[in-house]
């Protein structure tokens, strides 16, 4: 890169469905980005149009085996991470160890490089909040051993090694938790809940409801999330932003959005899974005071798009 004026980023799941919204938005803004990823849970199909472009270079690697990256680097991203629950259960190990060892791969990278390093956390963090809307100040009731702490603690680890790199090296550190988002290049099969209602209604098949529906979750569009993560980058602080939609639905609400958008279709009731939390709901005062940042997209207007976006991948 030498004689380069653009900022250079490794963004590591970058091509999965937030990072590559991350690095296509970052590309468009005129970095240079590397996208470092094994494909484990995202998709060549996410990057397929970045992969021809100048300023972008594609890495297939597993993070949590080295992340040797030549060249000045003045930013790194950390979103690798299987992040949808089947995903993280089916790659328990894989999981802890993209949270743990790949998370100090991503620190000392930044480290070597003088480089900003930003580590996408989750609201899972707060685990089964008892404190409601969720504030950046509240510790979380997570259940250590349950089936959901892989991925939770791993999270709450990553954040604990961001915080270390920070005070014991002065790395330049951000955290963001990410609340649900949804939006086009989420993977047909992830078994979040946007995907699975829309690709139930197009094929046709009845909504899958776990539990009386009655439990809530706030939905950010993609494109809103990727504003608040470039506002954290260029002028956050190291402390805990949340970024998420506090528009707050029951599940039930969420399917009857869904099927209004996509043609009528029944529901059916599972039981709800192990560890599932009943309300989870950004308090994004932080970063709209501090950054003044704050999603732009209802709900409604971001699912036209992802819609689309299923459709085509389905084939219809
Ligand atoms: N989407 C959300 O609603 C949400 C919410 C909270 C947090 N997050 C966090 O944001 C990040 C991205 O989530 P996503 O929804 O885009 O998930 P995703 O599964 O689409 O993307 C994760 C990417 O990381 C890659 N990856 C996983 N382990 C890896 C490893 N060891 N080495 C290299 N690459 C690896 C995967 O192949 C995938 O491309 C994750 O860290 C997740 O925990 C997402």
């Amino acid at each position: 890169m030498a004689g380069s004026t653009h900022r250079r980023a490794v963004i590591t799941g970058g091509a999965g469905f937030v990072g590559s919204t991350l690095a296509r938005r970052m590309h468009a803004d005129g970095w240079h980005v590397v996208v470092v990823d094994n494909l484990c849970t995202g998709s060549a199909y996410n990057i397929a149009d970045l992969v021809q472009q100048e300023r972008f270079e594609f890495v297939q690697a597993n993070v949590s085996e080295g992340l040797d990256i030549s060249g000045s680097v003045d930013a790194v991203l950390h979103f690798a991470s299987p992040a949808s629950p089947p995903e993280y259960l089916a790659l328990p190990i894989e999981t802890m160890k993209v949270g743990s060892i790949g998370t100090f791969n991503a620190l000392e990278l930044a480290r070597a490089n003088g480089a900003t390093f930003l580590m996408a956390s989750t609201s899972e963090i707060y685990g089964d909040p008892e404190v409601h809307p969720q504030i950046e100040s509240y510790w979380g009731n997570v259940n250590t051993i349950g089936p959901r702490s892989v991925y939770d603690e791993a999270k709450r680890f990553s954040e604990a090694a961001t915080m270390a790199w920070h005070r014991t090296h002065g790395v330049d550190t951000r955290i963001i938790r990410i609340f649900n988002t949804y939006g086009p290049g989420m993977q047909v099969a992830d078994g979040r809940v946007v995907p699975n209602f829309i690709c139930q209604a197009l094929r046709g098949e009845a909504l899958t409801i776990y539990g009386d529906g009655s439990q809530t979750r706030s939905f950010c569009f993609v494109e809103d999330l990727v504003s608040g993560i470039l506002a954290v980058l260029e002028h956050g602080d190291a402390q805990p932003y949340n970024l998420g939609n506090p528009v707050e639905f029951t599940i039930g609400q969420f399917a009857e959005l869904v099927t209004e958008l996509v043609g009528g279709q029944a529901v059916v009731y599972q039981p709800l899974p192990e560890d599932d939390p009943k309300r989870r709901q950004p308090n994004i005062d932080r970063a709209k005071r501090e950054l003044g940042w704050q999603p732009e997209v209802d709900v409604a207007a971001g699912l036209v798009p992802t819609i689309a976006y299923f459709r085509e991948r389905l084939g219809l």
